[in-house]
């Protein structure tokens, strides 16, 4: 108790004034061992908790499938996706669909079952077909016309990843947003490939480029790999992309000296640091990342992070 009020005392006395947002990740959900959700990741009902939770804005990842329809699933063409995403199985056996290989009238096929979570350890019990919880019957990976018409009716935001292997998805985003919701809900689109020496595995899509120039949204350059020049190649990316965000991992950032956090707000740069779904993301590592001036932390515990807020 005495050690918490220090750090509380700490971080009002050490830290600017301005609040920092709550971004779910995937919205409240989990989708490995471990985890304490007990929603899958990136549903609706994920979104819909998290909000409920106290997050500011809802993180999701977007992909097109084989019919163009944009779905939103993190289950990546190239990640090892059976340790990573096993609450996304087929019906039939227990592989993973890759979005980009399936119509999205096929989804019924690749049911999202419930989190592997803290509470059912037991992969055995979980890959089995029926494996349910009352609380989160079968669901299927959503549209994100679907997100798009929970969420932003509550107020809340969005910010949306770019994955895919297509560089259209952007274009194709941008008019479902046009069709389902307005540009307000949108907090900011996000990818990783957005530049050769940040794409993952070698593959050279820039996601990213063909929203450069538009102004009805905001673009956040993800960071995976640190740079050894420290922040300004980013800063200088960002400006090519016309990014209003950096948004490295929380770990990296941390380890960000004070005038390389001072560079990215002096470019007139917003931070918004990431947990990634195998951190179980504590108090303490929201104060690390608030005391180093992040503006928005996107964790995958929104009301661990709500409460803290609350109190400072
Ligand atoms: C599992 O099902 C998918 C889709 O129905 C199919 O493409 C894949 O080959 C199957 N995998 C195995 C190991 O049977
Ligand atoms: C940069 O993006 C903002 C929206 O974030 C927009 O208002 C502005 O017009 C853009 N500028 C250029 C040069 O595209």
């Amino acid at each position: 108790m005495l050690t918490m009020s220090l750090i509380f005392v700490f971080i009002v006395c050490g830290v600017a004034s301005k609040r920092t947002l709550v971004v779910g990740h995937r919205g409240n959900g989990c989708s490995q061992p471990g985890c304490e959700s007990a929603i899958p990741e990136n549903t609706v009902e994920s979104y819909l908790s998290a909000i409920e939770m106290g997050a500011d804005v809802i993180e999701i990842d977007v992909w097109l499938s084989a019919d163009n329809e944009i779905v939103i699933t993190h289950r990546d063409k190239w990640a090892d996706n059976e340790r990573l995403y096993p609450s996304i199985v087929t019906m039939n056996n227990d592989t993973i669909p890759t979005p980009s290989d399936y119509s999205h009238r096929d989804r019924s096929r690749f049911p999202v079952k419930a989190a592997w979570s803290r509470d059912r350890p037991d992969p055995n019990m979980y890959l089995s077909q029926q494996y349910s919880t009352p609380h989160t019957p079968l669901t299927t990976i959503p549209l994100l016309r679907e997100a798009l018409q929970a969420v932003c009716p509550t107020g809340k935001k969005l910010v949306v990843e770019l994955k895919a292997d297509r560089e259209d998805i952007g274009r194709l985003v941008m008019t479902e947003i046009e069709k389902y919701a307005s540009f307000d809900c949108i907090h900011a689109i996000s990818s990783f490939y957005w530049s050769k020496h940040q794409v993952l595995g070698g593959y050279h899509f820039d996601l990213l480029k063909p929203l450069k120039d538009d102004p009805r949204v905001k673009r956040a350059l993800l960071i995976q790999v640190p740079h050894p020049d420290g922040v300004t190649s980013f800063i200088k990316a960002a400006k090519y992309y016309n990014a209003s965000y950096l948004h490295p991992s929380c770990r990296m950032m941390n380890r960000w000296t004070e005038a390389m956090m001072q560079e990215v707000h002096q470019a007139g740069l917003e931070v918004m640091c990431y947990f990634g779904s195998q951190s179980m993301d504590k108090e303490a590592d929201f104060v690390k990342a608030i005391n180093k001036g992040v503006d928005e932390i996107c964790t995958n515990s929104p009301k661990r992070l709500r409460n803290l807020i609350d109190k400072l």
